[in-house]
């Protein structure tokens, strides 16, 4: 059996932590194991993501003793899954499963756990690739040996990304988009029986899931920032786990250049991918995105329908004040990059005078006020009033009698 070199893939201070795990599991006689994506990418020589351990029974009851032999920095349980995420006192943080058995009730539903505390071959039929169900015994009678029980180490090698059953994507459509995000980081692509099982299932994709898990993916997946993961997305027709269906012509590359044309801050990257492809598409009904994101994609439908024409900086300023910053991207994005520019340059015009301005020039407090600080709101982004006093002219000049 292949046995994998932790010292000399890990860092010293995850090594350290699982040393530590590795103790207490001889002591209790509990069997831990390293599964899942971190052994992928010590395989792959990657960067490593998370730390998770299974545990062959109960996590909770293994993560007690842990803590009372060692000094940790935190414990914290979810009693429901059941997990644990301990931080070690050297700052390492490692996630501890039971291995457990899970259910779909209906296709696309969040599964169901019945049984915790299966043997691990149990616990691996419930993952989404063959590449990912791959483990690292922590245990002292088959220390560092790599278990492979679903060939996934020949997967690895030839860089295919396998699901483990043909009903997989039925099960969690969420697996498409990982199966993409993977593609895209690793270099990998689908193998052929998956890619045909992906293809089958957006052919006829199930109506209404909960898309909360699938969004969680999307964000991972567009977080990533290549171009080419909105092209694939688009290709693969991905969109139709949504229910909608894609026709603009927009690129991966058209939507990566908005990220050198303005500013967006780094979380939205995300949304800069994601919220087109619902450009042309009612929002689906069990989604989970927010007020703000829906907000978004409502003024992309606007403005690709009523496709407003703007006469001056003014009008531009006006249509977009209200508006998030991304819808104006967007609009650059879909109809008019000058036009979207302007009003990024001209966004945070302010006009200098006041109301107090107003009432030493002898107007009345009233609706004129609001009506004049528009007016020279206007003058200032159409024809440039440079300061106070320009500001004050232009009012003395356009409403001598009103005061
Ligand atoms: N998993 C799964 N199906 C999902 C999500 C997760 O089978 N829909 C399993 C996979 O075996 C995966 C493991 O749970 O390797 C851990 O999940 P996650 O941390 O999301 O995946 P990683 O492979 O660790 O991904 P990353 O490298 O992006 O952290």
């Amino acid at each position: 059996m292949k046995k994998v070199n932790l010292r000399e893939k890990l860092s010293t201070e995850v090594f350290e932590a699982i040393s530590e795990c590795m103790k207490i599991s001889e002591i209790c006689g509990i069997k831990i194991y390293l599964v899942g994506g971190i052994v992928r990418d010590i395989l792959l020589s990657k960067r490593l993501h998370d730390v998770d351990i299974t545990v062959e029974g109960n996590a909770k009851e293994f993560v007690e003793i842990l803590d009372c032999y060692i000094k940790t920095k935190s414990v914290k349980y979810n009693e429901t899954l059941p997990t644990a995420k301990v931080v070690f006192s050297n700052g390492v943080e490692i996630d501890f499963a039971s291995t457990r058995q899970e259910v779909y009730d209906n296709f696309g539903d969040l599964p169901r756990i019945v049984k915790t505390g299966c043997s691990l071959e149990e616990d691996i039929k419930r993952r989404d690739f063959t590449v990912n169900s791959l483990i690292v015994s922590l245990n002292k009678e088959n220390l560092f040996e790599l278990i492979d029980l679903t060939n996934g180490l020949e997967d690895l090698k030839n860089k295919k990304l396998r699901i483990l059953h043909k009903k997989s994507f039925l099960d969690d459509p969420s697996r498409m988009i990982r199966g993409l995000k993977f593609a895209q980081r690793l270099n990998f692509t689908l193998e052929e029986e998956t890619k045909k099982l992906q293809e089958e299932y957006l052919k006829n994709p199930l109506e209404n899931i909960p898309l909360k898990r699938v969004e969680k993916e999307i964000v991972d997946l567009f977080s990533l920032n290549f171009a080419s993961c909105f092209d694939e997305f688009v290709a693969q027709k991905l969109y139709k786990i949504f229910g909608v269906d894609f026709t603009e012509k927009i690129t991966g590359f058209d939507l990566k250049m908005a990220l050198f044309d303005y500013k967006i801050d780094e979380n939205d990257i995300w949304r800069l991918y994601f919220l087109p492809v619902f450009s042309k598409s009612e929002i689906p009904p069990k989604t989970n995105l927010t007020v703000r994101e829906k907000k978004i994609v409502e003024n992309i439908h606007e403005f690709l329908k009523n496709k407003p024409i703007f006469e001056d900086n003014f009008s531009i300023f006006e249509y977009f004040k209200d508006k998030d910053y991304l819808s104006a991207i967007f609009y650059g994005i879909f109809i008019n990059k000058k036009i979207a520019k302007k009003y990024f340059k001209n966004k945070n015009t302010k006009i200098e005078i006041t109301g107090n301005d107003l009432i030493n020039e002898g107007f009345e407090q009233g609706r004129i006020f609001s009506e004049i600080q528009t007016a020279v709101l206007k003058e200032k982004l159409n024809n440039g009033l440079k300061n106070k006093n320009e500001e004050l002219d232009f009012v003395r000049k356009n409403y001598p009698n009103k005061r």
